[in-house]
């Protein structure tokens, strides 16, 4: 989208109440009318309704169902994560493209947005449904100075701070299922892929890629996910803003994530387990490897690792695994 086209579709969001005069269209974009009558006519080819009164001027009705850039922009507070944002209507992974760029160099923050995904991924090698403007589909580069060892802590941060933004967002309270699964009613909501690109000893990157489903329907989803997922749209029964809860996402995480790199994990350690759902529950832990060890769920350590007590009463270290009641 060209610069001017992209300042006029900012200032119409920001005015979507009321009308704004061409004049002052003109003076804020320093372009003549006819360039704004151009700008708005590009805007509908885009599927942007918008009408047009002598002597009231431009008013926004109606956005196109699909994620707007301009949109997550207007709504960000923050410093970096998000604010170099790259966004797609339609892509295989973005979490593919976005190893891609921190291979070449991008910067912390640096967010991968798309409307669609045509070949999403999920943990374990799974495939991650990533339906056309429904859900939240990103990834943020990270560039830690951390050991490995304290890499998975921060999927639990970026878990903590979806739930908080879903809560402030839509008022919806989720949980969290060890490690990074968020879910309402025992449903998946979210999903979290947390990959990484290392020397031996040190980390050149994580990739966090996070997987929401917002206003998917429930005839939208697949047969097979039925039982297992859900969405914000059918928890509130309202669609919601995914432009707001980008920017929200990224606010949250950035505070929580320089509070974790100042502070350490024990806050953090402590925000997880008020959201955790599980923990004192018999569980079934299956490793990579098939094994299935059954337990009760103790809780997390300092590392973030889960604690498992099995039915002997030994106590398991669970760095990975998929977690079934
Ligand atoms: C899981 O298996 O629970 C994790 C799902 C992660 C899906 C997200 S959607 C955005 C990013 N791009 C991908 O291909 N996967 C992640």
């Amino acid at each position: 989208m060209s610069r001017t086209k992209e300042e006029t579709l900012k200032i119409l969001l920001r005015h979507q109440q009321h009308y704004i005069s061409g004049q002052a269209l003109c003076e804020q974009l320093g372009c003549s009318r006819t360039a704004i009558w151009k700008q708005i006519n590009e805007l509908r080819k885009e599927g942007y309704t918008i009408d047009s009164v002598q002597k009231k001027g431009y008013k926004l009705l109606a956005k196109p169902n699909k994620l707007i850039k301009e949109e997550i922009d207007l709504h960000l507070t923050t410093d970096t994560f998000g604010r170099h944002l790259i966004y797609y209507e339609e892509v295989p992974s973005t979490q593919k493209l976005a190893h891609h760029l921190a291979e070449d160099g991008a910067a912390e923050g640096t967010l991968v947005v798309a409307d669609e995904q045509t070949d999403g991924r999920g943990r374990l090698g799974r495939a991650w449904h990533s339906p056309k403007g429904t859900g939240i589909w990103m990834s943020c580069i990270l560039r830690p100075t951390l050991s490995l060892e304290r890499i998975p802590q921060l999927t639990l941060i970026a878990a903590v701070s979806i739930v908080r933004a879903i809560k402030k967002i839509s008022g919806v309270q989720c949980g969290i299922k060890w490690p990074n699964d968020i879910l309402f009613n025992g449903k998946k909501l979210v999903g979290i892929l947390t990959e990484l690109q290392a020397e031996i000893e040190s980390v050149r990157a994580v990739i966090i890629g996070m997987g929401i489903n917002v206003n998917v329907d429930a005839d939208a989803i697949p047969e097979a996910l039925k039982p297992i997922a859900t969405s914000l749209k059918m928890i509130s029964g309202v669609r919601q803003s995914r432009e707001q809860l980008i920017a929200a996402i990224m606010s949250e995480f950035e505070g929580l994530y320089h509070m974790y790199l100042e502070e350490g994990f024990s806050i953090i350690k402590q925000m997880w387990e008020a959201h955790a759902l599980n923990i004192g529950q018999h569980i079934h832990a299956r490793l990579a490897n098939g094994d299935v060890i059954h337990g009760i769920a103790q809780g997390i350590n300092d590392k973030g690792v889960l604690l498992l007590q099995d039915d002997q009463g030994e106590t398991h270290h669970i760095y990975s695994a998929d977690i079934n009641l």
